[in-house]
């Protein structure tokens, strides 16, 4: 068995304990406790995006939230009794957020991922800003030059504070309104929870050696929203944009959308790409795709489900149905349109500088042994990060407004999707092979053995993170600091 087939061999493994887990919850654990794990919940409204509301005071608190209709799951919230409250703002308005912390014995930070925005607003504790202690505020005043899908998360303890929810939607209109009748966000997540449908006491039931050395410990409740298999009800011949946030600490998804909807991709991560028709992307962790339905007919009878089939086992996301009159005589035939391009600066490759970045470590690597003694699996350019913060030297030291060409090389046998902060960079090649226009991004998504140029130009100052957003893998050494001076 070579090296790649036992990677499938052991993701496939997992996920069949994933799925049989989730299974047991399903049809023993939560229907005993008379949950319906049914489409039952409508979308709330608030996942809409229309009105902007960038003008914000958010408590991190401990609330409760009904993952699953019928019970009260104890989560963490910026929000008292709701979850992944989306922010809404127009592109380069102002956004200002005040956090205060009521959560007890942990210091927080919101990070506003894929958004290129000033180091200090940035919101890595002990990095960009000091940690938001209990009782502690912190007010965070930017705006976004790029319009897109975004999110927020915090960006300490992170493995605990994502599992329990302190994450959520950060939408960038655009200057001009995209034309669609309505706009949805869809923030996919999965809870770990137990048969009392509570998340886990003790944290280090997160996640353990295994699992953060192998894939990343998954949970068992997949949501939309919050809600698991929600219901979207919209008119007959509507035309949709849907707001797809991977929002998970370690779970992959991949949507399956019916070619009846005639599904057309017009974003990724965030950046427009060129209009192109929908077929099966995978999102990890952090990432984003923006997609155009057209709702044909009526689907009262045939509610049509969006599915993840990432692993194994198809998992329902969630579910639309039509109610009322159409909104028009017939389904919109034209292509959906594209939207304007991001200011994003281009590099000059002829004068770029190269770095090379190594991803290492993991199971089935050479340095495991050493992983199991210190929690570090992980490793960039063979420097192991730990959560405690302790910063360690930059990987990179970059001159300002530099051009700069990244090798990257996946010299593991699992994959990872890495983040930047502070920057949206370019995809140039991947394993050698140029793409026709590149691709930009915050995470590129690696798989084992992989390798991708990608090219930045180095224009936002100050000392960054970059690290994998399987949080598993970010917490146990993939994570690492590069600086623009
Ligand atoms: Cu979305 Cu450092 O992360
Ligand atoms: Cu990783």
């Amino acid at each position: 068995m070579n090296r790649r087939s036992f990677i499938h061999y052991t993701q496939q493994g997992l996920t069949k304990a994933g799925t049989l887990w989730l299974a047991s919850l399903g049809n023993f654990g939560l229907t005993a406790l008379g949950a319906s794990v049914n489409s039952s919940t409508n979308f709330d409204g608030k996942l809409k995006v229309d009105k902007t509301n960038a003008k914000l005071s958010y408590v991190a608190q401990e609330t409760d939230w009904k993952i699953i209709e019928g019970i009260s799951t104890k989560i963490w919230s910026f929000n008292k009794n709701n979850f992944a409250m989306p922010i809404i703002a127009e592109v380069n308005s102002n956004i200002d957020v005040r956090v205060k912390n009521l959560i007890n014995k942990q210091s927080i930070g919101i990070h506003w991922h894929g958004i290129r925005l000033p180091n200090n607003m940035d919101g890595v504790p002990g990095l960009t800003q000091p940690p938001i202690g209990f009782n502690d505020s912190f007010r965070y005043k930017y705006s976004s030059p790029d319009a897109g899908t975004f999110w927020y998360h915090t960006h300490s303890n992170s493995l605990e504070q994502l599992r329990r929810g302190l994450i959520g939607p950060l939408i960038i209109k655009e200057s001009k309104n995209y034309p669609v009748d309505e706009d949805i966000i869809i923030m996919m997540n999965d809870w770990l929870l137990n048969r009392n449908g509570q998340l886990p006491k003790n944290p280090s039931q997160f996640t353990n050696q295994h699992f953060m050395s192998h894939d990343g410990m998954l949970g068992n409740v997949i949501t939309v929203n919050g809600k698991v298999n929600p219901s979207l009800v919209i008119s007959p011949h509507s035309r949709l944009r849907l707001r797809f946030i991977n929002g998970a600490t370690t779970r992959i998804f991949a949507p399956e959308i019916s070619t009846a909807l005639n599904p057309y991709v017009i974003a990724y991560d965030g950046n427009p790409v060129p209009v192109r028709k929908y077929q099966k992307v995978t999102l990890a962790p952090g990432m984003r795709m923006d997609v155009i339905v057209d709702i044909k007919g009526n689907l009262s009878n045939t509610a049509q489900r969006i599915y993840d089939n990432s692993y194994s086992l198809p998992i329902d996301l969630f579910t639309l149905k039509t109610t009322g009159n159409p909104i028009r005589k017939n389904v919109l035939k034209e292509r959906p349109p594209q939207l304007p391009k991001n200011p994003i600066p281009k590099p000059n490759l002829n004068r770029a500088k190269k770095y090379r970045l190594e991803l290492g470590g993991g199971a089935m690597s050479p340095g495991m042994m050493m992983g199991m003694f210190s929690g570090l699996f992980w490793a960039l350019n063979g420097e192991r990060m730990g959560e405690d913060h302790n910063y360690n030297k930059p990987l990179f030291s970059f001159k300002r407004n530099e051009s700069v060409l990244l090798e990257l090389h996946n010299n593991t046998s699992f994959a990872h999707p890495i983040h930047m902060h502070g920057y949206i960079f370019w995809i140039m090649s991947i394993n050698g092979n140029k793409l026709k226009e590149p691709l930009a991004t915050d995470t590129i998504y690696l798989n084992p053995d992989q390798n991708a140029d990608i090219a930045v130009v180095m224009d936002n100052p100050g000392k960054w993170m970059i690290h994998c957003h399987i949080i598993d893998h970010q917490v146990s050494g993939m994570m690492g600091i590069f600086e623009v001076v």
